[in-house]
Formats: C-alpha cells, structure tokens, sequence
C-alpha cells in the first residue's frame, strides 16, 4: 500500500496488454482508478477502479472523464506499425485531448512512449535519452510527435510528463533484441507506482523502459534517478536460450528498432 495521498488515476488503454496489468498492479497498491478504453474491460473490475468506454478521438468525453484526477496514464491508442491515417487519430488527435485534460485538471501525463520513436539508432550505439529522434515508421512518429506534445504543454503550461520509451514489454523475452528491450511487468508497475508518487518533477522527463539487461545495453542516461527507480529484473538469463534467436534480415538487426525498421523500407544504400 503506497502511503502518499492520491487523487483519482486515469487511464487510457486500460483494456489492452499493459493497461490489464497496471491496472491490476495499482489497485493493488491501493491507488482509486478510472479506467478507459474504446474496447471493454475484459477483467473484473479491480477494487476501487471504475470503467468507462472513450474513444480517445472525443476529447469533451475524455476532459469530463479527467476531471478531479491528479495523474493520466495514457497508454490507449495504436501500438504497432500501422498506416498513417489509421495513427492519426487515435495517437495524435487522442494525445491532443488527453493533455488538454491534463491542463485542465492540473494533472501529470505519463505517457506510454516507444523505443521506435528513435528506431533508427544503430544498435552498436549507446544513446542517452536526448538523443535525437530517429523514428522507424508513422507509429514511432506518433510517440516522437507525443513527447513534443508533452513539452509544450510543460513550457506553455506547466503540464509534467514522463516519457516511458517502452522497449519489449511482455512477461518474458522471446528473441536476441529483447535481451537489450526487454521490459518485465514488475519493473514497469514500480516505475508507474514512482511516477505517480514523486511529488515533483519540474518538467518533463525521459525514461527508457528496459530492466536491468547488462548483456547488451543500448541506452544510457535517463531521467530515473529523480524518480527513484531502479530496474531489478534483467532480460541477462536469457542469453542462452536467446542469443541465436535473430531474424536473418540486415535492416532489422541493425536498428534498435529490429523489424519495424524493415516495414516498407526501400532505401537503396
Ligand atoms: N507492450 C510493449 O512492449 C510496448 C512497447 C512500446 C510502447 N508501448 C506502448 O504502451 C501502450 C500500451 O501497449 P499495449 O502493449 O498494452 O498495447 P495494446 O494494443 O494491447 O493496448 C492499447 C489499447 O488502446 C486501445 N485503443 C486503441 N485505439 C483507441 C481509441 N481510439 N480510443 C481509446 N482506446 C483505444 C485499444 O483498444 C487497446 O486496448 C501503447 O501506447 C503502446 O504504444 C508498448
């Protein structure tokens, strides 16, 4: 049970991969919740958690929905490599309305960022959280345009952010990338638990969503400290079963961003 006082949790994707788990991981830590999605609530409701169907296109819904709340995990929208009109709406008009409601409710956004805003980078690079943005596709470009979003709110109204570039989070790796991407589910429900309880951030800070992989490590320098915390699972008693597990294909071994680099690519050099 987390002891700081609370105002309501919003958040957005609640009913997809990520959102099922936090939602059942800050219920448990006692956090009141507001959950949104545009599909159902697969689960029981956790306790103290309410549930309300949004598109992430209507923005009156959503400002309504954010009302009284302190934070807004938003995590809803699309979350792989799609066509641009299809990210359109959901990532960049939906983002407009979630930080319209933030600047409303004097609220903090904890926005579900992507290693592939910055897919580009080589992966025999090690990059710090101000690299420069490389996105791999019209997906990455969405989280790219989401973390600019986010400072503009900081500097023309004074909306905090946390920017989570999420690598590979799902309950265990599956190939040689993730032993660098991997994000296990725990590491990230503490980094959300932080997120919401540091009492100040001044600003807008980067996180890079990896646990404690030391094997192979692509990003360094990071906001973290400031939240306090600290990855403890790691991606590194994987190798074994891992290492051989790469695709064949130039482009995608290449980037940090593995296969989304490949989508369509067509560059001749
Ligand atoms: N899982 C990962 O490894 C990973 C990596 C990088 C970034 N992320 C980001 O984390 C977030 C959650 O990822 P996930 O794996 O749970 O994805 P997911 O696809 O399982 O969940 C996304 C949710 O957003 C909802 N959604 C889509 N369009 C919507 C709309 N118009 N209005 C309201 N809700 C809408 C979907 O119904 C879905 O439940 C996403 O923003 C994703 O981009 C995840």
């Amino acid at each position: 049970m987390t002891e700081f006082p609370q105002k309501p949790i919003l958040l957005t994707g609640a009913s997809g991969n990520l959102g099922r788990m936090l939602a059942k991981a800050l219920a448990t830590e006692g956090f009141a919740l507001k959950l949104t999605d545009i599909a159902p609530f697969p689960d029981p409701l956790p306790a103290g958690a309410s549930f309300t169907r949004v598109d992430l296109n209507d923005g009156v819904a959503l400002l309504r929905l954010a009302e009284g709340c302190g934070t807004i995990l938003h995590f809803g929208g699309v979350s792989v490599e799609r066509p641009f009109e299809e990210v359109l709406g959901p990532n960049i008009r939906g983002l407009y309305h979630v930080y319209e409601a933030a600047r409303r409710e004097g609220a903090r956004v904890v926005f579900a960022s992507s290693n592939h805003s910055i897919g580009f980078h080589e992966r025999s690079e090690t990059i710090d959280a101000d690299c420069d943005f490389l996105p791999d596709g019209y997906y990455g470009l969405s989280k790219a345009y989401g973390e600019l979003m986010g400072r503009m709110y900081w500097h023309k109204h004074g909306v905090e952010s946390v920017f989570i570039r999420i690598g590979s989070a799902i309950p265990e790796p599956v190939d040689a990338r993730m032993l660098a991407s991997w994000l296990s589910f725990p590491d990230l429900a503490r980094l959300i638990v932080r997120t919401v309880v540091t009492e100040t951030l001044g600003g807008c800070r980067v996180i890079w969503g990896a646990s404690a992989n030391e094997r192979m490590t692509w990003w360094g320098k990071d906001g973290r400290e400031q939240l306090g915390w600290a990855p403890r699972d790691s991606a590194d008693g994987f190798a074994g079963q891992l290492a051989g597990k790469v695709s064949g294909d130039p482009v995608t071994e290449r980037y940090m961003g593995g296969a989304y680099c490949a989508i369509e690519y067509s560059r001749k050099d």
